[in-house]
């Protein structure tokens, strides 16, 4: 019979299975120290009084933007000083008023009631500003508010009715053409400062599991064959350190679950799939709703028999790509069938940009022809794995 002694004193690969974790914010961040000097040094005028200037940091996913700016905040923070650095995830408070309810509730928890405006949170901020205090707020996922234009006009106006304090906007994103739509005036002042995180290499990669790989799981429980399979699947794929973390402890519970006493590059082989669509599945349901919508139009393209244009042409030079013009026409049936209201061509083609980028889908223009060129999109992935996911998401 099953004794929990039994279970308990079983040794485990893990040491510290938290280490892990996607939220875990570790004390050394390799190769993100030009960047965190930079934004240290563009925020330290709050430390003296001053207003810094505000900042917009992009980069691919699971290039350290989000690790890098709590590790900074962690520093600031513990000095004493008037000023402040706030974080805040926009997937969460993705409106102008949630986001300054969420902003002051930091300052003053008595206003954490139901029931106040806009207008009341506006003018306690002020109040609070103008006592000689500065924040700093960082807005992670920044592309998630509904509302961009409206609450970057509010907060830069703040600073306008203040004689004393500041506030200041740190925006993260990992959407490139997140820029292009916002109106100029809300463009040039969120883009003051522009700071870029690169996606890192295999070499990298390599150097950031084997200091989790210390930390997280007992001694000689990872084989170093197993860690540079895992860094080097990562780098060709997109370079997203979350990806190899993810590869590294699913690896650990597989080899745990068949009893083993250490992983091998069998083990994140066997991981490699199972991570994709967790993942998949995550980035998925972070995604808006009209981009959503296009790739379940491209999904449904891909994975259905119905004739169209693209399997006219008499060579092969489709090779499993759709025309955009028939994904779009997908898209707003698909959109007309959900009860939704399709969304402008110009629009869509931000989306398949988007798409392109986060890895879901390829792009081309296609070589002259008879119509002219025009551009070709494919699945990035099997569109039967997508397909599970996204009806479970419209369903
Ligand atoms: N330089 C680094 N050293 C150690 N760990 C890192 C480093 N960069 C990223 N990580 C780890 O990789 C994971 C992903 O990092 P993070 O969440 O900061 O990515 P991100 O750029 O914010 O991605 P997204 O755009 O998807 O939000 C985290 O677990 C983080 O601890
Ligand atoms: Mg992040």
């Amino acid at each position: 019979m099953a004794s929990f002694d039994e279970i308990l004193s079983k040794p485990s690969l893990f040491k510290n299975i938290n280490i892990l974790s996607p939220h875990y914010v570790p004390n050394i961040l390799p190769f993100r120290d030009g960047q965190i000097s930079e934004i240290m040094n563009l925020i330290s005028p709050a430390l003296k009084n001053q207003k810094p200037r505000n900042i917009f940091i992009y980069g691919k996913t699971g290039s350290g933007k989000t690790c890098t700016l709590k590790h900074i905040m962690h520093k600031f923070n513990v000095l004493n000083s008037k000023a402040s650095m706030c974080y805040i995830n926009c997937r969460i408070y993705n409106s102008r008023y949630r986001l300054m309810q969420k902003l002051l509730k930091q300052y003053d928890p008595s206003t954490d009631k139901s029931g106040f405006g806009l207008p009341f949170f506006y003018e306690k901020l002020i109040e609070f500003m103008n006592k000689g205090n500065h924040i700093i707020v960082v807005l992670d996922e920044i592309d998630m508010i509904k509302d961009l234009d409206e609450l970057i006009y509010t907060l830069t106006r703040i600073n306008d009715e203040v004689s004393l304090g500041s506030l200041t906007i740190i925006g993260i994103s990992n959407r490139l053409s997140f820029k292009n739509e916002l109106d100029p005036r809300s463009k040039s002042s969120l883009y003051e400062n522009e700071i870029m995180f690169p996606p890192y290499s295999s070499l990298q990669l390599k150097h950031i599991l084997e200091q989790r790989v210390s930390e997280g799981f007992s001694e000689n429980a990872v084989e170093s064959s197993a860690i540079n399979l895992a860094a080097a699947i990562t780098a060709q794929e997109s370079g997203d350190a979350r990806y190899a973390l993810k590869l590294l402890s699913k690896a650990g519970e597989l080899a745990e679950q068949s009893n083993k006493t250490f992983i091998s590059d069998e083990d994140v082989e066997l991981a490699r799939k199972k991570v994709e669509i967790d993942l998949m599945q995550e980035a998925l349901s972070g995604l808006p709703e009209h981009h959503q919508l296009v790739l379940y139009a491209i999904v449904r393209l891909s994975s259905s028999n119905a004739p169209r244009y693209s399997r006219l042409a008499e060579d092969n030079s489709f090779d499993g790509f759709f025309l955009s013009g028939e994904v779009y026409e997908q898209y707003s049936s698909l959109c007309t069938q959900l009860g939704k209201k399709s969304k402008t061509s110009r629009s869509f083609r931000e989306y398949i940009n988007d798409l392109e980028m986060l890895g879901f889908i390829v792009s081309k223009v296609s070589s002259k022809g008879m119509r002219g060129q025009a551009t070709l999109i494919k699945l990035g992935h099997e569109s039967q794995d997508l397909l599970k996911i996204l009806e479970k998401i419209f369903s």
